[in-house]
């Protein structure tokens, strides 16, 4: 590779044997600089990967700006490619059998001291972040970041192949709901009114489809003011998709072979068959959870109907309770856990609201309940067995419970499952991809009683329009979506739905959903106009691309797979944003602050 009008006629990494005796020229950082006794060796990076310089005294000028050097300095480099000496050899580098002999040295930009050593382990996050331009040099960072990029250009190639066009979407904008809380811009021109940043781009790219573009997509910020965890980020990336005239089934199958484009293409990775399918009230059954990590087999088993009339009050109230659950999770082996390790597992149930992680241990079946060791089989032997055989219980297992409400029993039992099969080396295979399909259309929100779409309200209900109009509340519960999230190792990475294009559909979802007339005219008005000047049918999905990246990265949040991302705390180390403003920029807004008009 030669480049004319560089500073270099080879990257640093591609400087091999094949070019022994020739002289190059090459640029980059100081990586590493050692002082042997009169002969300076310098590991010289670009970003194609490093090369080993040496200065001796034989160039006067050379040696004596390669003896100033720093690491991190940048300097460019003329010079004939020879062997390395033998026993100096470094078989895992490309470069590792030849040197650069340095024939001139030109320093380009000196650095300072630099915060932190790039190969220096346990490096704070906050200063990683804070001199994030240093840390992108990492070898790592740099991987992660073409592998983000290897994923998108795979997602534009497969999808230019079956006829998809990007169009971009307003980021000012109105508010879209999807369930987080907007941020907010203030408008100059028209006083005390806000634009609102996309929490995605659903309702522009649906009335895409209602102007006729079949199949759009785009790769796109998002914004959501949401409690930040490992895989969620303030501002964070979709692959966006919608198409006309497409089923659910349509949508899943392409979508299934651009998750199988993409992985193959970024990281080599073939999945053998389709992608299994599971509805919600099974992933919910077996696993806690509506984005089940496969790679772990350990299932959750409902046994409330063998407990209903025990004198146990911890486990017969649940029981009787509707709205409770009292499951077994068998942990093959799991006899061998200490009381410690016990007592540190009941406390890890407790974050996710448990009173407590009942056990029973299998010793030996064939002696009955004189076989099993539990501080509560005393409470119900005559049913014991029965729970045993339900579960499969073998020796040398323990059967952890979970009794309380179904949400507390789903998060906590769900969460252990994961860490149990993490700590006992019990997850199997390297990918696990499953579609979750059939979700309650609706749920009720806990604080207000009213009820809230759990994917949006713009996804079609399994129900007629009549049917709906009719439905009482209560029989919304029942109700199913035709909405699918695709998750990949416990990870949701993508979701979609198949639309309402009706607007008396939309009508009757928004009126189960509380939503008056007059809010749904201020809120969506323009959409509910579109949907009546021909809507065609239109299904689609979007992906978290950081999610994506960051599974296919092995990483273990979305921070190390985005360039410049937000604390826990949604700010910015590096610009110091969110940051304060002028004065006169918030007059100019007509905004002003509460405690500056008091004061
Ligand atoms: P949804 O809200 O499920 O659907 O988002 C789609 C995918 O985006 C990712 N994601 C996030 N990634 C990082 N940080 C976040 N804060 C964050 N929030 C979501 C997830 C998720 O699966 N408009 C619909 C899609 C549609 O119906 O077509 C939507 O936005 O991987
Ligand atoms: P207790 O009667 O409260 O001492 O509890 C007896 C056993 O049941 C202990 O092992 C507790 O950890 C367990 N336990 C208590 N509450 C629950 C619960 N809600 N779900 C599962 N196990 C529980």
């Amino acid at each position: 590779m030669s480049d004319m009008h560089a500073y270099r006629s080879h990257y640093c990494g591609t400087v091999t044997e094949s070019l022994m005796d020739e002289t190059v020229t090459v640029a980059g950082w100081v990586a590493r600089r050692r002082d042997h006794g009169g002969v300076i060796f310098i590991d010289l990076r670009d970003s194609s990967g490093v090369v080993q310089v040496v200065v001796d005294p034989d160039t006067p000028e050379a040696f004596a700006t390669a003896e100033h050097l720093r690491n991190e300095c940048v300097i460019q480099v003329t010079g004939r490619v020879r062997a390395r000496p033998e026993g100096t050899v470094n078989p895992n580098l490309a470069t590792g059998r030849i040197e650069i002999l340095a024939k001139d040295l030109q320093l380009l930009s000196m650095a300072e001291p630099i915060p932190f050593q790039l190969d220096e382990e346990r490096v704070g996050e906050d200063v990683r972040l804070k001199y994030r331009y240093i840390d992108l040099r990492r070898d790592a960072m740099q991987r992660n970041l073409k592998l983000r990029y290897q994923v998108t250009r795979a997602m534009r190639n497969y999808l230019d192949d079956n006829g998809f066009m990007e169009i971009e979407t307003p980021m000012l904008t109105k508010s879209t709901p999807e369930g987080a809380r907007d941020y907010l811009v203030p408008s100059r021109t028209h006083p005390h009114k806000f634009f609102a940043l996309p929490q995605s781009p659903q309702l522009f790219k649906q009335l895409l489809m209602m102007s006729g573009f079949d199949r759009y997509f785009q790769i796109t910020r998002c914004f959501r003011d949401e409690d930040l965890r490992a895989d969620r980020q303030p501002e964070f990336t979709q692959l966006d998709i919608e198409t006309s005239f497409l089923t659910e089934e349509g949508v899943m199958q392409l979508m299934e072979g651009l998750t199988k484009h993409i992985f193959k293409e970024a990281i080599g990775v073939e999945f053998d068959g389709d992608f299994p399918r599971m509805t919600y009230a099974e992933a919910m059954e077996k696993y806690g959870v509506d984005r089940p990590d496969l790679r772990i087999s350990l299932q959750l088993v409902d046994v409330a109907d063998l407990l209903q009339k025990i004198d146990f009050k911890v486990f017969a109230g649940p029981a009787k309770d509707p709205k409770g659950r009292v499951a077994a999770l068998r942990v093959p082996g799991g006899a061998k856990l200490t009381r410690k390790e016990i007592d540190d597992y009941t406390k890890f149930v407790g974050i996710y609201g448990a009173k407590g992680l009942a056990w029973i241990k299998v010793n030996d079946l064939s002696q009955g309940v004189d076989g099993l060791q539990s501080p509560i089989v005393k409470f119900f032997p005559d049913q014991v067995m029965q729970i045993m055989e339900r579960v499969g219980a073998q020796d040398g297992d323990i059967v952890f419970f979970g009794a309380d409400k179904t949400k507390v029993v789903n998060e906590s039992l769900g969460a252990l499952r994961v860490k149990l099969g993490e700590d006992l080396g019990m997850i199997e295979g390297d990918w696990a991809p499953v579609w979750i399909v059939d979700f309650p259309m609706f749920e009720e929100d806990e604080k207000t009683a009213r009820m809230t779409a759990i994917h949006h309200p713009f996804t079609q209900p399994k129900a007629t329009t009549e049917e709906l109009e009719q439905m009482a509340q209560e029989e919304c519960h029942q109700l199913l979506s035709r909405a699918y999230d695709l998750v990949i190792n416990g990870i949701e990475v993508g979701g979609g739905s198949v639309r309402i294009h009706d607007t008396r559909m939309q009508a009757a979802v928004f009126r189960i959903l509380g939503i008056s007339d007059e809010e749904a005219q201020e809120k969506f008005g323009f959409f509910l106009e579109a949907l009546k000047y021909g809507a065609p049918p239109h299904a689609g999905m979007a992906f978290g691309l950081d999610r994506l990246v960051m599974l296919m990265a092995g990483c273990d949040t979305i921070r190390d797979v985005i360039a410049f991302p937000k604390t826990q705390s949604a700010a910015c180390l590096l610009t110091e944003a969110p940051g304060e403003v002028d004065p006169a920029q918030l007059r100019e807004l007509g905004l002003r602050f509460r405690q500056m008009a008091n004061g």
